[in-house]
């Protein structure tokens, strides 16, 4: 089986080929020669998950999927959500983004947060979505310097250490995105084996 994974991601992409195996053959959307620049307009990680799925369905006939993340924080009620890459206005300064949010969260103390990983699967026209969740707690300042975007500040439950603090092999073990891709490798598994 062929999946074209709406990413050129390829750190993504070797998660995504370690999980699945041989039985799939996973591309990237260069294997593919597709450089658009797919629009995520959506209000919800779901529905930007389906934009870029659909995007690439619907013009390559190929099956496919497409992921998107967000980190949702309780006492803001789920923000920045699907808006996490540009929660400070210019997309992805994860520094920014870290600060607007110890900011909103100053003398809350309800520092509840996850992250979220939503994967939209189509095959031949069926769509299907897999959620992948890490519950954990927004900490009041930075800590550790691996990782990339809200890691410093994101403690995953029943650790003491932020996301930043560990080893890659460890955070990838429990993450969000591990566990949404996981779910697509069970299905895919079941279905198509
Ligand atoms: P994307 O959908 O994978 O591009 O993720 C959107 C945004 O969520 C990123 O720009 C990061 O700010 C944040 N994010 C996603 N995954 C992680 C993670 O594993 N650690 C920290 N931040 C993340």
């Amino acid at each position: 089986m062929k999946l074209v994974f709406a990413t050129n991601n390829k750190h993504k992409l070797q998660e995504v080929r370690d999980i699945v195996g041989d039985r799939v053959e996973v591309l990237s959307l260069a294997d593919i020669n597709c450089y658009d620049d797919i629009p995520e307009t959506a209000d919800t990680l779901q529905g930007n998950a389906l934009i870029k799925a659909r995007h690439i369905y619907e013009k390559y006939g190929l099956d496919c999927f497409a992921d998107d993340t967000g980190l949702e924080v309780e006492a803001l009620d789920g923000s920045p959500g699907v808006y996490s890459a540009r929660y400070a206005g210019d997309e992805c300064d994860s520094e920014a983004n870290m600060r607007k949010l110890l900011e909103n969260l100053t003398g809350k103390t309800n520092r509840n947060a996850q992250f979220r990983t939503v994967i939209a699967l189509i095959v031949k026209g069926e769509e299907m979505l897999f959620n992948g969740i890490v519950k954990g707690a927004i900490a009041t300042e930075k800590r550790g310097d691996s990782g990339f975007g809200y890691d410093p500040i994101f403690i995953p439950e029943g650790r003491r250490e932020s996301f930043a603090q560990m080893s890659s092999e460890m955070k990838n073990s429990m993450s969000h995105r591990f566990r949404a891709t996981q779910q697509l490798g069970d299905y895919l598994k079941e279905n198509y084996d």
